[in-house]
């Protein structure tokens, strides 16, 4: 049994206490392993040079089924390639014989310092590519200096995010069918210690991605003769992953949707009532913005406007920022990019709060144009959940890096030493 623990403990890195001693019968416990976790990948992490690279890491150690719900995005995945298409053609103008010497990232996002215009997205499943996932990725924004939003949907408890991870934190918010239930949730994120509260509005009845279907995926996470075969195939995420979620004797649970939601990501738990996602608000109005406004002391965003009307009503009734958002290409797939319809939005509401966009961000040029085009950050989602699962914390770090590096190199290359030089005179248009 000694050596048995051992083998758990070194081959997949497992960590071990008292319990498991007992649990196996043995006097005590092996010698740990040291936390190969943090070390494991970095072998792997060390040949990433860009977030495409990070996340061939990731396809390679997460089942199909998980991967997929991260990378693709809806129906016939227009949106998703739309945001990618338009990014791609938008061009920026390099500028010759200025002083590029001392570039800076450091930003201003709602009124306080981030080291670079950048907030990591909520991406509710990060606790399925990595034990604690969203932890991790709080932590590495923590130490990189940049803003982390939480999900809804995460499985670390909020309370432990806010107090623990280093980062400044961000709380985002599904409205449910019994709204009480939401504000519940949002006078534990105040308690907590969260200094801004993010609204995601653009969920209409859900979404249809038919990969999931396709592939045995479903959210809680069931085991189905796909998803086993699939996990099988992947035993190195089986054993690190759910392994130490086991062997610390706690499923990933939703802790962080209201009490009665609760339920294990893998199903069950202590009170499934029903599928929680289909308990989402569908009758929600701007009366909405004023109740949470009432109770939540912080900094309110509206995340997933892409309408000008929608936002000046978002500015009408308080909100101090806006997501410019089209959930990275998940939901409805005939959404134009977000950049597209980004600098009509800025021109109507940019002078009153802070424009925030996202989906399709992969480069630190991305994060150049994003600017350019009026925002004051982006927040990025697939880029760092794809570092959080090729390497946890590590990999979340490098992601970071990678995109720093990139936006540093563009910055120079456009001729600007400073975030807030940044502006439309740097993208290039045909006459
Ligand atoms: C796997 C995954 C899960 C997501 N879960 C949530 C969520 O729970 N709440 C939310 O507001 N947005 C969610 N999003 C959307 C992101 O917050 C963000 O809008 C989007 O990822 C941006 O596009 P990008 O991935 O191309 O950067 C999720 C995105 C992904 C990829």
């Amino acid at each position: 049994m000694y050596i048995f623990l051992k083998y758990i403990n070194y081959t997949f890195n497992v960590p071990l206490d008292s319990r498991h001693a007992r649990f196996y019968g043995c006097d005590h416990l092996p010698k740990q392993a040291g936390n190969r976790e943090d070390r494991r990948p970095m072998g792997r992490l060390d040949h990433c040079y860009n977030i495409a690279d990070l996340r061939e890491v990731a396809k390679s150690r997460l089942p199909k089924g998980v991967f997929e719900y991260i990378d693709k995005g809806t129906e016939d995945q227009i949106s998703l390639d739309n945001n990618r298409a338009t990014l791609n053609a938008t061009k920026l103008l390099n500028k010759i014989l200025v002083d590029v010497s001392d570039v800076q990232l450091d930003a201003q996002i709602l009124g306080a310092k981030s080291a670079m215009p950048l907030v990591i997205a909520p991406t509710g499943i990060a606790g399925l590519t990595w034990h604690e996932g969203e932890f991790e990725l709080a932590k590495a924004a923590g130490r990189a200096g940049v803003p982390f939003t939480l999900a809804t949907g995460s499985n670390t408890p909020m309370e432990k995010v806010a107090q623990e991870s280093g980062a400044r934190a961000w709380f985002q918010l599904y409205m449910w069918r019994e709204k009480e239930l939401s504000y519940e949730l949002v006078r534990r994120a105040a308690k907590a210690g969260f200094e801004t509260l993010v609204w995601t509005v653009d969920i209409g009845h859900g979404a249809n991605r038919e990969h999931n279907a396709r592939n045995g995926f479903s959210q809680p996470y069931k085991l189905n003769a796909r998803s086993i075969v699939d996990m099988l195939k992947h035993p190195e995420w089986l054993a690190t992953m759910m392994g130490r979620y086991v062997m610390g004797g706690r499923m990933p649970e939703h802790v962080n949707y209201p009490e009665k939601y609760q339920m294990r990501m893998t199903g069950g738990g202590k009170r499934a009532a029903g599928h929680a996602t289909a308990m989402r608000a569908d009758r929600v109005s701007w009366e909405d913005v004023d109740r949470l406004r009432d109770i939540w002391p912080g900094k309110l965003i509206i995340k997933g406007v892409m309408r000008v009307d929608d936002a000046q009503m978002a500015v009408e009734r308080g909100a101090d920022a806006i997501v410019v958002s089209n959930h990275g290409g998940r939901n409805m797939d005939s959404a134009p990019a977000t950049i597209a319809v980004l600098p009509k939005i800025v021109a109507h509401v940019g002078d009153k709060v802070d424009v925030i966009v996202d989906s399709g961000v992969r480069r630190g040029s991305d994060i150049v144009k994003c600017l350019a085009l009026g925002a004051k950050a982006v927040l990025a989602g697939r880029a760092t959940l794809y570092g959080v699962a090729a390497g946890g914390q590590p990999g979340a770090e490098k992601a970071l890096a990678i995109l720093k590096d990139e936006m540093k190199r563009t910055m120079a290359y456009v001729g600007l030493q400073r975030v807030e030089d940044i502006d439309q005179d740097i993208i290039w248009r045909q006459d």
